[in-house]
């Protein structure tokens, strides 16, 4: 039940494996990139107290000496004092330009792992193991890494591929709902961008994926639904990736929902209140509910849309999120520090249909504000 996607970049080119069990099979995925028997490890409390133990042991049963940082859990460790902080690691652990360094955990730890590694000795190889939902369907894969600034989310950070993705499936068991939904708001966004099959296959059995509910399939399709989910996902941001690695075109489409919710999570303080998936999922609900309103897609699109993520018990609307939000001209506001600007335009990801998105910097401003509003009343 193994799948690999190849990533096909020239001279960067690398597989994403997908499937059940890998963790305990590390070592042997990882032994190939070696020049010396030893990794660098960085995670996260959280992970490091479920699965650390797992991963050592199977690297040290092939002779692959590893040491670990851990650092905490949460979004604040993407910032520049655990930036820092890791990258002084590396150098006191005698990290060498030959060497492997393993970011294991969710999409927090991927990004600012990532971006140690393309700086530190100006650069050196890194695997992603991602522990998440969402980073094993988005974050691990393309090679985008970085921190947060004060001023807006991912504004620091350097385009730096990894050299393997492990994507072990049987992770995402342990996951909270919670954390497991807000992967899921990912995973939709791909149909919603690119595959209106896939979308009508997660309507089917978008249910069947999570962890800890009586599903109505057996173990096994469970987990062979849950590899399709993330092998689906993976392969459809490595062919976008492939054609547009820097995010100059196309790669812009992997943003479906993210110009709303980037605004959402800075309103909300990037924390609790608001993960970054569940902003995704109510971004996208946003931006087909301006697509609509623009006349580019039917009325019955958003509908759609929004009764999957209500059938999945996901954040929906802008009357899911706890608490009070600003008002729609300062949502607006917060989506012009976004970094999806160009000429002072911002830029949009709407769509003609399920399935069918596009990049536009047209769309006006009074529009956005009555999407906002119309949801801010209900909120
Ligand atoms: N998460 C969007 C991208 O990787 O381009």
């Amino acid at each position: 039940m193994i799948e690999t996607i190849h990533i096909d970049l020239p001279g960067r080119a690398y597989d994403v494996v997908i499937g059940p069990g890998l963790l305990a099979q590390a070592g042997t995925w990882i032994m190939p990139f070696l020049k010396r028997p030893r990794v660098l490890i960085v995670t996260e409390e959280n992970v490091a107290a479920l699965h650390l133990g797992e991963l050592k042991s199977g690297l040290a049963a092939l002779g692959i000496m590893s040491e670990a940082l851990v650092l905490p859990p949460g979004e604040n460790t993407k910032s520049w004092p655990y930036f820092e902080q890791t990258v002084e690691w590396l150098v006191a652990q005698k990290v060498e330009r030959g060497d492997i360094v393993v970011a294991f955990g969710g999409g927090v730890i991927g990004d600012l792992v990532g971006f140690a590694a393309a700086t530190v000795l100006r650069g050196v190889r890194f695997i992603q193991i991602p522990t998440s939902l969402l980073a094993q369907v988005d974050s691990s894969v393309g090679g985008k890494t970085g921190i947060n600034s004060s001023s807006g989310k991912n504004l620091i950070g350097a385009f730096h591929q990894p050299t393997l993705v492990l994507a072990d499936t049987s992770l995402l068991e342990t996951l909270t709902s919670r954390d497991f939904l807000s992967g899921y708001g990912e995973v939709i966004k791909y149909g919603l961008l690119g595959d209106v099959a896939f979308f009508d296959w997660l309507e089917l059995e978008g249910k069947n994926l999570k962890p800890m509910i009586n599903n109505t399939l057996s173990v096994n399709d469970t987990v062979k639904a849950r590899v399709w989910a993330v092998k689906r996902s993976v392969e459809m941001k490595a062919r976008i990736v492939e054609s547009d690695e820097t995010e100059r075109g196309d790669r812009a489409l992997l943003n479906l929902g993210h110009t709303f919710c980037h605004a959402l999570e800075a309103a909300t303080g990037y924390g609790d209140r608001l993960l970054h998936g569940e902003g995704v999922a109510i971004g996208c609900a946003l931006a087909f509910e301006l697509s609509a309103r623009m006349g580019l897609c039917s009325q019955e699109d958003p509908s759609r849309v929004r009764a999957h993520l209500k059938d999945m018990g996901m954040k929906t609307d802008l009357a899911d999120i706890d608490g009070i939000l600003p008002d729609a001209d300062t949502l607006l506001a917060l989506m012009r520090q976004d970094k999806k600007v160009i000429n002072g335009q911002l830029q949009f990801v709407l769509v003609r249909g399920i399935g069918d998105a596009f990049v536009t910097g047209d769309v006006p401003a009074d529009t956005i504000l009555n999407v906002l509003r119309d949801g801010l009343v209900s909120h």
